[in-house]
């Protein structure tokens, strides 16, 4: 092998060369920074930015592809159910998202991250409603209501998240008056099959 061709075999290794070891030095330094615990997990300090925007995009892409082939029943604006998602929205939901004319809660304040005021409008799809309230979303705070409630509760309280954003704090009490039942009566006809009963992702 002349010298030319030696040094090029030599320098086409160089590179992975490189490449291996900052990959090592990267994963060292990872476990190390694991190890004498870096990161701060306590819910009074936010997250950095780019693990934020990290999160927040796991978070929505992870919701937007598992909502995706959930069909939205036709009736969300009939108002017996609007007026069934308001009792199970006061019961279940106010006391982290708060409701028109309710003050901040003190589980609304400290929880990190901060559940957002609903009555604000939705981010969302009907559709990725369903899927969050169903399911919950992981080390947030917010509940898997799914596993104890039926997928037409659940649409109940879509078709009223949707109305939420118009009412002022007399039009959500008496919305929620207007509740056709207490929450304990429809987990009751929930559980003895009468009320609704289908499922769906
Ligand atoms: C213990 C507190 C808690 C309760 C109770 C709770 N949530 Fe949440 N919810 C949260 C938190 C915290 C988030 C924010 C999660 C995040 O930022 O990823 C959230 C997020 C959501 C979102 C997504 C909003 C968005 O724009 O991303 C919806 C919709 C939602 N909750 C609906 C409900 C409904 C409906 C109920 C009642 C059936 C409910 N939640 C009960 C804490 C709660």
């Amino acid at each position: 092998m002349s010298d030319s061709v030696s040094a090029t075999v030599k320098r086409s290794w160089l590179i992975p060369f490189w490449v291996g070891s900052a990959l090592l030095a990267v994963i060292g330094v990872s476990v190390l920074g694991l190890y004498w615990g870096v990161y701060n997990v306590a819910a009074d300090v936010p997250h950095t930015r780019p693990v934020f925007r990290l999160l927040e995009a796991v978070r929505d892409r992870s919701i937007a592809v598992r909502a995706a082939d959930i069909v939205v029943p036709s009736d969300l604006s009939d108002p017996e159910r609007i007026a069934a998602g308001a009792g199970q929205y006061a019961e279940m939901c106010s006391s982290c998202h708060l409701a028109p004319g309710m003050k901040r809660t003190e589980i609304s304040r400290g929880l990190y991250p901060r559940p957002p005021e609903l009555r604000r409008g939705s981010r969302v799809t009907a559709a990725e409603d369903f899927w969050i309230i169903k399911h919950g979303i992981k080390a947030t705070g917010m509940p898997a209501w799914g596993i104890t409630h039926d997928d037409e509760l659940v649409w109940d309280v879509v078709a009223f998240l949707r109305k939420l954003p118009e009412l002022s704090p007399e039009e959500y009490r008496a919305i929620v008056r207007t509740a056709p039942k207490n929450h304990d009566a429809m987990m009751k006809e929930m559980e003895s099959g009468d009320g609704h009963g289908s499922h769906q992702d």
